[in-house]
């Protein structure tokens, strides 16, 4: 940790931070009071380079030999508000390296500011495609395991307004190769219970004792981790990877222009 640089970023904060105070916001609350700010990501650049790059990277972007996932990419699963992101920053990741940080609310706001300015954005423009049989081929091949619109299953994130948070070739690769960039919550699991069950799932929650799992059912179920026979972590997505010969590019562009129509 750099602290000199820190220390000045901390300098450069006060007027801030007393502005806000002075204007008797509540920082305890679930919305961000400095996202109109612009100065707040750059102040929340600062403090993330001193204090988050070592595992995070300089660019947010993740350093795979530790696992410290790639930050640009939170926003685009629905389950990351601006509120839970707070949470994660001061509270840490039990079962991590991911530490507590004991920083000022406004400083944790300004973490928060900064990473949605280096956040991953989806397209606003129309995708070329058939809506149509684009929702078809979604039902047959994709509902099984995702929600769209309050319909579908729950083993994959929620893909309600996706092509908004994530560009069309990230998705395309995503549906290709879905074990390269795999989020949090849903990080593949097997294990081996004491009466020798196999369990396949997504790690939902874990601490040192218990470990909570989505099985490949979509049914949550816990364990204590002493009565697991094995438990390996080194599994590919419970996605399947989709294949040319299975969807076409016309056929994903299909279902994307689906995605893209419900709102
Ligand atoms: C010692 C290394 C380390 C430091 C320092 C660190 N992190 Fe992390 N962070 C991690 C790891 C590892 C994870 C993944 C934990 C997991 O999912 O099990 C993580 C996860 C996160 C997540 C959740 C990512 C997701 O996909 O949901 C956020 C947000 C985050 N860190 C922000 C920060 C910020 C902001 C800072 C600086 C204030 C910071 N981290 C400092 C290692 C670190
Ligand atoms: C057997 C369950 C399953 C099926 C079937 C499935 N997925 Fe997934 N999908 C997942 C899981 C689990 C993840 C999260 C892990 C990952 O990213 O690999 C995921 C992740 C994704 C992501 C990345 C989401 C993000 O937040 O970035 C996209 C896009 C996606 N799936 C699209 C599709 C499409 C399109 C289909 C149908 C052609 C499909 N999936 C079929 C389980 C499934």
């Amino acid at each position: 940790m750099n602290s000199a640089r820190y220390l000045k970023y901390r300098r450069q904060l006060i007027p801030l931070i007393f502005i806000l105070l002075s204007a008797n916001s509540a920082f305890s609350q679930t919305v961000n009071p400095l996202a109109a700010d612009p100065r707040a990501a750059r102040a929340g650049g600062g403090i993330f380079r001193a204090q988050c790059a070592s595992c995070h990277g300089a660019d947010a972007k993740g350093i795979e030999t530790i696992d410290a996932p790639d930050l640009t990419m939170i926003w685009t699963r629905a389950e990351s508000t601006d509120q839970v992101v707070f949470q994660m920053i001061r509270n840490g990741i039990p079962g991590s390296i991911m530490p507590p940080h004991s920083f000022p609310d406004p400083e944790i706001w300004m973490l928060v500011s900064y990473l949605h300015s280096v956040a991953v954005t989806g397209t606003s423009k129309q995708i070329v495609g058939n809506p149509t049989r684009g929702s078809e081929l979604f039902q047959s091949s994709c509902l099984l395991c995702h929600r769209v619109d309050g319909s579908g299953g729950s083993l994959g994130p929620d893909l309600s307004a996706i092509t908004a948070r994530r560009a069309q070739a990230a998705l395309t690769d995503s549906i290709r190769n879905p074990s390269v960039n795999i989020a949090r919550r849903y990080k593949p699991v097997s294990l081996l219970t004491d009466d020798n069950e196999r369990v396949r799932g997504a790690i939902k929650s874990e601490d040192a004792f218990s470990i909570q799992v989505m099985d490949s059912n979509q049914v949550l179920r816990g364990f204590s981790k002493s009565a697991l026979r094995e438990l390996s972590r080194d599994e590919p997505s419970l996605m399947p990877s989709f294949s040319e010969s299975q969807l076409s590019e016309t056929d994903i562009n299909d279902i994307l222009s689906y995605l893209q129509s419900v709102r």
